[in-house]
């Protein structure tokens, strides 16, 4: 139900093209995400997940829940987007992890891959600190990324290549809360 008074309420007026994945479409993805996940490494052996700052909030929360394993969570703050919708391929660490990722299984999770530059920027970066492993988990990819240094082992959604906000996912810091990812 895109453009009602509760999707209203929640971004403040603004309206949204349609709605791209529901929230049920999302919960079962996920879950189907978190047993991949958890039947791929090794047992025994603890994850480290790193969740890229802000987009991957909800993911990240909903995503731990569904891995069974020992497992920490840290967080990244990259910064490449200012307030337009285009990508500027320059990325800065803001945050950087307290967490040790040597000999880690460490698990980078974001909530889109769109030109990659994030990724491609991060990688090498947390390759150095020798980390045990280094996968990715990406809610949505929208395959336009030519050469990435690393796809991720997991995807959730082929998203279109449309701007999507909702459920994390911002435009100008507005539209996390949607449980819903909408294009706008
Ligand atoms: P990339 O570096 O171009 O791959 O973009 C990565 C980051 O840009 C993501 O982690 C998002 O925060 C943001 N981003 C890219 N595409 C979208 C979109 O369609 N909606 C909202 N944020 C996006
Ligand atoms: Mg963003």
């Amino acid at each position: 139900m895109p453009n009602t008074a509760d999707v209203r309420a929640r971004t403040g007026g603004q309206d949204v093209r349609r709605i791209a994945y529901s929230q049920q479409e999302i919960a079962s993805r996920v879950a189907e995400m978190g047993r991949d996940i958890t039947e791929w490494y090794p047992s025994g052996e603890d994850l480290l997940l790193l969740g890229l700052l802000k987009g991957s909030f909800i993911f990240m929360a909903d995503i731990v829940r569904h891995i069974a394993r020992p497992l920490h969570v840290d967080f990244l703050v990259a910064a490449s987007y200012g307030a337009g919708t285009v990508s500027s391929g320059d990325v800065k660490l803001l945050y950087d992890p307290e967490a040790k990722l040597q000999d880690q299984h460490v698990l980078l999770v974001e909530d889109i891959v769109d030109s990659g530059h994030t990724m491609n920027r991060l990688i090498p970066m947390l390759e150095k600190r020798a980390p045990r492993s280094l996968e990715i988990v990406a809610l949505l990819h929208k395959h336009v990324a030519e050469n990435l240094v690393r796809e991720p082992r997991w995807i959730g959604f082929d998203a279109p290549r449309e701007f999507l906000v909702g459920y994390g996912l911002d435009h100008s810091e507005n539209f996390r809360n949607l449980p819903f990812i909408a294009s706008l």
